[in-house]
Parts: structure tokens; C-alpha cells; sequence
């Protein structure tokens, strides 16, 4: 095994610190479990030599800090982050955050946080790359699923959670992506345009608290810029912003890969550069040191953050190695099954549809997409569970044998993997790569034969010759299907996708983020018709292409049909995946491919259609929801989502979870209409501070579920409301909640604040500035204490660079949603 060029030089001045030290002397202060962080912390930053701190700022072996074994620092393993333990082999997998986000529940916040900090040490893995707290700014960002809310009050409040369980767990949480990484298109370049107040009052709380209340030890930096400049050598938001006004003593790293320059992110606030010292190590720092332009001391507090962590979270004094191979964790899955169950969030349910739990329902159709498979987002969050429980197995195990699970595979996605290995065209395909630049023009590099379109060249160049970056790639060959008929052709590449069938173009997408593309062509037996696929891969994100064709399958046959329509209800499990929605690039809108015409078809044939959804966010509902009594929000649930979701439908467990993010009408109603994403690289956040509810509810659109909605199968009643001043200057909001219904199940309570009807500044209608989630027996009344702090009445105000209080009557307004409300109060603030 060859040593990275780092280790192997920290390995050699061991040996000779070793050779000169051989007389047994007493231990050094900084190994005194004992003595105070900082002593230690004081202790041992001299005792690197110049060259180690350099080089101890750049990350090791990509997914790790560097030891120095002389000195007994061990070597710090990453993991990503934030869903479970990537990078190290399977490991349990939870509900994404979104989800974790829709319970409102600060206890299984923790939990989450806890849990994952033990799969974490059980792979030796000290420092996790999650939360990840980015507002929700976009329905499509490819990320929403990873973040938490589009409310920073909710998601600074479930990330303090996390980070709390996860570091009392003893391993690092990593903050990320540090900041205004609201989408995913362009995210390496673009420029977010943000004022100073929507940073404070909406892109930055959720960090600050989980800095300030969850002491979180790491934070992340995007990729992105903001406001004119990377946020990995942004001095406003790194320096200023979280080492100054927040107090930062921790670790801020880069992105993979998302520093670019040496100078900038050096006195930019940035601590250590992953995946490696590209730009900071002792070759490019070691001349800006000698000509003054980066301090020794600004070095210093680098290596002095990350040893501070390192010391402070017991990293020195107990070993940080995998001591066995990790097994499938029943007490994790426990876990996940208990955030699973809270997450789901029920948006509709007419004529009273759900739960299935009659005596009438003996058989029940499940079908679609995301049926039988493990529904999960994709890129760096994505881990790989031991085992999952889909819907299907889930309804199977819970339903009991009384109920007959009748199963249909859907039509949808899943035709391009399949398809993409399965195609079959009249001989080899011929692969011309093209090189070049539209300023120099483009010229031919190599033809190769290719047998079908099914690539991820992810981590090597095409064929030797054809450099990865920017390939053109064209394929070309024919077809010759055996019956005539429509078929349907399906495309995913990044860049440039173009198809074209009978020398006809039927896809043609010049900016394609990995999408899926389908057209429907109608042949005819026996015909050969050329056929040519065409990427202009554009270096953006995924380097992988699949293309393939077959006949359009119906979407049921007949006799599916049929089963549908005799059954006593049906579950239509649709939604995203993993390839559809992810990092790297947004998702699509619209429901994949057939989807919508699945749920319609079968809400035609059965009205008990009962549709579950996995997405990361809000999505096209308009032409299928009108058609369907029931509707459940998934988000991606995790490796038990199969059985949470069972237990919901058949009502063993009563759905609590309610809307972290607004679900909108329609596309034309999203607050960032114009603005998203961006023209130039340049986006402009132009709504400012009202993101989410905050516009809809200060323009008056009406949303199709409200922020901070979600139905239950019983019913709440709220009562005895008061609003009252306490003795340490802070607001005592309480009342009443009774469970007047038929079932126990828990209820979310929100406590929202509005301006002074004499305010002189824009502030949002209403801003959620506390909650309480209580589970309650049917009968049972629980009176309610949310406290408001000062913060809940205020704004920042730019001019003085400070947050302030306009005196004035607050309206205090508790409901069930950010639309209903059920009691009102107010406070006199001065
Ligand atoms: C992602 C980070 C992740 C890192 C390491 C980056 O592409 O943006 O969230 O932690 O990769 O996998």
C-alpha cells in the first residue's frame, strides 16, 4: 500500500521525533484526558511544525483529516451525511429530513441525531456531513429532500435536535451547505443575489441555531457564491457573519471540491479544504506566508479549530477505528420506523377513504412505480440500507390474513434502466466522440462500436483519447421492430440530449439536468428506421447516458384492470427516485413519465384510489388530484417507510406529521417565478424575505396545503388561549388541546406572530415562531406552554446591522396550520 504523499511525510518525522526522544518523559500536557480543551488545545498546536499545519488543513485520503502519529492525532473519518452513514458500507437509512422535519418532533429529532452518531462510530467515523439546512426555496431543488423546511424557525429548531443527539453520541455534526444553496442547476457557479436581511432572518437561522444552541463543531461551505463571491472564501459570511457575530469556534470545511483559490478561502474564513489541500498546502501557502499575504496566526486558528474539536469531542483519547464489521442495527431501524411513522403526512382524505380498516376491505390492489422498490433520493445522501421494508412488503406483513395484498408492477421510470440493458437494434451501434469548444469548433477524436446506450462515466473517461470533461457523443444505428404499434423511446443525459427516430428529431433538450425524456413514436413491423442519440455533455453534473425503446406498455392490461376495479381499495404508490430527484441537478415538476395518467386510469376504475407520493418537496398535482380521495406525502421514508406507511393506511397509527414547505397550486404560484434559476449564473433572490407561506399569506395566494398542514384520523378541539408576559421579560403563550375524537393520535400546534398593525416596515403577515407536538388519548386535554422570546417579535434591520423590536401589539395567533387558527391572543411589546 503507498502511503498519500501526507501521511507518508508525517509518518517519516515521527520516526525521527521517535528516534530523539527515547528517554520515557512525563505525558505532555494535551494528553491529559483531564485538563481543560483549550490547555491542551495550547499544548499541542506548537508541537506541529510549520509544514504539518499546512498540511493538516487539507483534507486526507478524500473523506478524512489527517493524523500525525507522532504526536498521537488520530486520522478523523468523514461520512456523509445526512439520511445515514454513507461511504462505508451498508447502513441503516432513515427518512430524509424533509420527513424528520414533518414530524415536528424535537425528541425523535434527537433520536435521529443520536442514532446516527452510533452507526457512525460503529464505522469509526468521527465526523458526519449532515444536517443539511437549506431553505427550501425551490420545489424542484434536487436537494429538498435532504433540508429540512422552508421555514428557518422549524428547521434551526430540528437541526439544534440533530446536532445535539448526534455530537452527545460523541461524533461531529457538519452544518451544511454554508449558505444560500437553494438549488442544485449550476450550483458550483452561480452567484445567489441575497439582501443581508433574507440571509438573516431566512438563510441563516437554521445554522445559527444549530451553531449557537446545538454547538454543532462543523460547518460546511457551498458551493456557490453569494453576492459576488464563493461562500468558501466569503469573509461577510465566514469571518463577520459565523466566527464573529455567531461566536464560531468549530471547523469550517469546504464542499468537495469547492475551493478556488488559495488566497481567497485562506483568509476567507475557510479552516480545511476537502476533499484535499488542492489550493491550501504548504506549496501555494508557504510563498503568501513569506510575503505577508496570509499570517502565520491566520494558519494558526485553523489548526487550532480542528485540534479543538478533535480534543474536545474525545477524538485524542479513544481510538477511532471500525473495531468490527458493522451489522444491520435493530435498534436504528427502530428509529427509522418511529420517524417514518411520524413523518407521513396526509393531505387529503374525502369520504373519509383512509384508513383501510373495515371489515368491508378484503382485498387491496398496490401498484405503481414505488410499489416494491426502496424510494430514496440521490447523490451524496444516499446510503444503502441492510435491508428495507417497500409498501407492498409492509401492507403484506401488517394487513394480516384477512386482507389479500394483490400486487401490479406499474409502468414509469423504470423502463429506462430496464430498457437501457435490454434494447436491441439491427447490429452494433456506431459512437463517434467529437472534442473541442463552440469558440475553436469541434472535431472528430474517435469512433468506436457500441452494442447498446447504458454508461456512467463518472470515473473515467469515455475510451482513451475522448477526455471526460466536455464529450460530444453521438450514436448511431437502426431499428427494426417485429409489430406495428407506439413505441416509446427514453433518454437521461446531462447537457445537450437530442434524439431523433426516422430522421426525425423527437427529443431535443439543450439543458438537460439528468432528466428523464420520453416521446412516443408510432412504427410500423418489419421497417428498419435509423435512429441517432446525440449528448453534448456539458461537465455540470452526471457524465452518465441511458437510452432505450420499446413498445408502450399499457398501462394496466386488461386483466389488471380488472383486478383493480373489483378491488376494496387500491394504493398507487408513486413519486421520485433515486435517478429522478437528487444532487446534481433538479428534478422535473411534473410527475415522472405515465404517472399521472397511471393515477388517473385507476382512479377511473376504482374510486377507492388512495395515492402515496415520495418527493423530496411539492410537486404537479393539477389533472390527477381532483380524481383521488386520498392522498399521503412519503417524502422518501426510509428503510422501514414500507411499514410506517402500512401501519397508516390500515390505520394501526394515526398519520401526525404536517407540511414543513408550502405545496403550492401550481408552478406559476412559487414564490421564486423569475428568479429561479437565474439567468447569467447570476439568481436573483428577488422575493427577499417572503420564501414559502411568508409570500403566499402576505400576497394572498391561496396554496393547495398550506405550510404546516397535515390531517389526522381523529379530531382536536382548542381552547382557554392567553397571552401573558413573564417575569424574565419573555411571553408565556398558553392554552388548551383536547382530543375530541374517535382515535389517539398526536397533534401539532403552531403559534404564529404578526406585525403591529402600526408597523413601518415590510414584514411578513405571519411567522411561525413556535410549536408543541403532544400525543393525546381520545378525551384527553393538555394545556400547552410555548414561550416567545424577544426574537419572536423581531426583524433585522439593515441599516443598523442589528436586529430590532418595533413596539407595538403583536397578534399571537396558535392554529393547526399555517391556515387555520383556532385561538388568537396578543402581546404588547415595547
Ligand atoms: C456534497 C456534500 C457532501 C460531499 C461529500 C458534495 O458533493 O455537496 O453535501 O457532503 O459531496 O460527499
Amino acid at each position: 500500500m503507498t502511503l498519500p504523499r501526507s501521511r507518508a511525510l508525517v509518518a517519516a518525522l515521527g520516526l525521527a521525533v521517535l528516534a530523539c526522544r527515547a528517554s520515557a518523559q512525563a505525558e505532555p500536557l494535551y494528553k491529559d484526558k483531564s485538563a481543560a480543551p483549550e490547555a491542551r488545545v495550547d499544548d499541542l498546536l506548537p508541537r506541529l511544525t510549520a509544514e504539518e499545519k499546512m498540511l493538516i488543513i487539507g483534507g486526507d485520503t478524500d473523506f478524512s483529516i489527517m493524523p500525525v502519529a507522532r504526536l498521537g492525532i488520530p486520522e478523523v473519518r468523514f461520512a456523509d451525511g445526512p439520511l445515514g452513514v454513507r461511504n462505508w458500507g451498508f447502513s441503516p437509512s432513515y427518512p430524509s429530513t424533509a420527513g424528520l422535519a414533518a414530524s415536528w418532533d424535537t425528541n425523535v429529532a434527537e433520536r435521529f441525531g443520536s442514532s446516527i452518531a452510533s452507526d457512525a462510530r460503529a464505522r469509526g467515523v468521527g465526523v458526519m456531513l449532515g444536517p443539511a439546512v437549506n431553505i427550501m426555496r425551490v420545489p424542484v431543488n434536487g436537494r429538498n429532500f435532504e433540508y429540512m423546511s422552508e421555514d428557518p424557525y422549524l428547521a434551526g429548531i430540528i437541526a439544534t435536535d440533530v446536532v445535539k443527539g448526534m455530537q452527545e453520541g460523541g461524533v461531529v455534526a457538519t452544518v451544511k451547505h454554508f449558505a444560500a444553496n437553494n438549488q442544485e442547476i449550476e450550483r458550483g457557479r452561480v452567484d445567489a443575489r441575497v439582501s443581508v436581511r433574507a440571509m438573516e432572518e431566512i438563510y441563516l437561522p437554521a445554522f445559527k441555531a444549530a451553531v449557537q444552541e446545538g454547538h454543532a463543531w462543523s460547518v460546511m461551505s457551498a458551493y456557490n457564491k453569494l453576492n459576488g463571491t464563493y461562500c468558501s472564501a466569503n469573509d461577510w459570511l465566514n469571518n463577520k457573519v459565523l466566527k464573529g457575530d455567531w461566536g464560531f469556534k468549530g471547523v469550517l470545511m469546504s464542499d468537495w471540491g469547492a475551493a478556488h483559490d488559495t488566497l481567497g478561502v485562506t483568509n476567507g474564513g475557510l479552516d480545511l479544504e476537502m476533499p484535499s489541500g488542492a489550493f491550501m498546502n504548504p506549496k501555494t501557502l508557504a510563498p503568501l506566508l513569506a510575503s505577508g499575504k496570509v499570517a502565520q496566526a491566520t494558519i494558526d486558528d485553523k489548526v487550532r479549530r480542528i485540534l479543538r474539536m478533535e480534543i474536545s469531542m474525545g477524538f485524542l483519547d479513544r481510538p477511532q477505528e471500525m473495531t468490527s464489521t458493522p451489522k444491520d442495527d435493530p435498534k436504528s431501524a427502530a428509529t427509522a420506523l418511529q420517524i417514518a411513522r411520524e413523518a407521513v403526512v396526509l393531505l387529503k382524505n374525502d369520504r373519509e377513504a383512509l384508513p383501510l380498516a373495515s371489515k368491508n376491505i378484503k382485498r387491496i390492489v398496490v401498484l405503481g412505480p414505488n410499489a416494491d422498490s426502496y424510494p430514496a433520493g440521490g447523490g451524496s445522501a444516499h446510503s444503502q440500507p441492510f435491508h428495507y421494508v417497500s409498501v407492498l412488503d409492509g401492507l403484506r406483513k401488517v394487513a394480516g390474513s384477512k386482507v389479500k395484498i394483490d400486487y401490479i408492477p406499474g409502468v414509469g421510470a423504470e423502463l429506462l434502466d430496464k430498457w437501457a440493458k435490454s434494447s436491441s437494434y439491427e447490429g452494433p451501434l456506431s459512437l463517434t466522440f467529437k472534442g473541442g469548444t463552440w469558440q475553436t469548433g469541434f472535431k472528430d477524436l474517435k469512433t468506436v462500436q457500441d452494442a447498446r446506450i447504458d454508461h456512467d462515466w463518472s470515473n473515467e473517461d469515455p475510451v482513451p483519447g475522448v477526455p471526460l470533461k466536455t464529450y460530444q457523443a453521438t450514436w448511431k444505428g437502426s431499428i427494426r421492430p417485429t409489430a406495428s404499434g407506439n413505441y416509446t423511446f427514453v433518454v437521461r443525459g446531462q447537457g445537450g440530449v437530442f434524439v431523433s427516430v426516422d430522421n426525425r428529431n423527437i427529443i431535443t433538450s439543450w439543458f438537460c439536468g439528468g432528466d428523464i425524456l420520453t416521446a412516443e413514436v408510432s412504427l410500423e413491423a418489419g421497417k428498419s428506421y435509423p435512429v441517432e442519440v446525440n449528448v453534448n455533455y456539458d461537465d455540470k453534473g452526471s457524465p452518465a447516458v441511458q437510452f432505450g425503446w420499446g413498445a408502450t406498455p399499457p398501462l394496466l392490461t386488461d386483466d389488471e384492470a380488472e383486478r383493480v376495479r373489483k378491488a376494496d381499495a387500491v394504493v398507487a404508490c408513486v413519486g421520485y427516485n433515486l435517478a429522478l430527484e437528487g444532487e446534481g441537478s433538479d428534478r422535473t415538476y411534473e410527475l415522472p413519465v405515465h404517472q399521472p395518467d397511471l393515477i388517473r386510469k385507476v382512479a377511473a376504475l376504482n374510486p377507492r384510489t388512495v395515492v402515496v407520493v415520495n418527493s423530496g418537496g411539492s410537486f404537479e398535482t393539477a389533472g390527477w388530484i381532483d380524481k383521488v380521495p386520498a392522498v399521503l406525502e412519503a417524502w422518501y421514508p426510509g428503510q422501514e417507510g414500507g411499514r410506517a406507511l402500512a401501519e397508516i393506511l390500515l390505520g394501526k397509527v394515526n398519520p401526525s406529521g404536517k407540511l414543513p414547505v408550502t405545496f403550492e397550486k401550481a408552478w406559476k404560484d412559487t414564490p421564486s417565478l423569475g428568479n429561479y434559476p437565474g439567468t447569467n449564473l447570476t439568481v436573483n433572490y428577488a422575493e427577499d424575505i417572503l420564501v414559502g407561506y411568508r409570500w403566499f399569506d402576505t400576497k394572498g395566494v391561496a396554496p393547495l396545503f398550506p405550510f404546516g398542514f397535515g390531517l389526522s384520523y381523529t379530531t382536536f378541539h382548542y381552547d382557554k388561549m392567553h397571552v401573558a408576559p413573564t417575569t424574565d421579560g419573555h411571553w408565556a403563550v398558553t392554552f388548551d388541546v383536547t382530543n375530541n375524537g374517535t382515535q389517539k393520535g398526536a397533534e401539532i400546534s403552531e403559534v404564529y406572530v404578526s406585525p403591529p398593525v402600526t408597523s413601518k416596515v415590510m414584514r411578513p403577515v405571519r411567522e411561525l415562531k413556535g410549536f408543541s407536538r403532544e400525543e393525546l388519548d381520545t378525551d384527553q386535554t393538555i394545556t400547552i406552554t410555548v414561550v416567545l422570546d424577544r426574537s419572536a417579535f423581531s426583524h433585522y434591520d439593515e441599516k443598523k446591522g442589528d436586529w430590532a423590536v418595533e413596539p407595538g401589539i403583536y397578534t399571537v395567533e396558535v392554529g393547526s396550520s399555517s391556515r387555520k387558527f383556532l385561538l388568537s391572543g396578543s402581546a404588547e411589546v415595547d
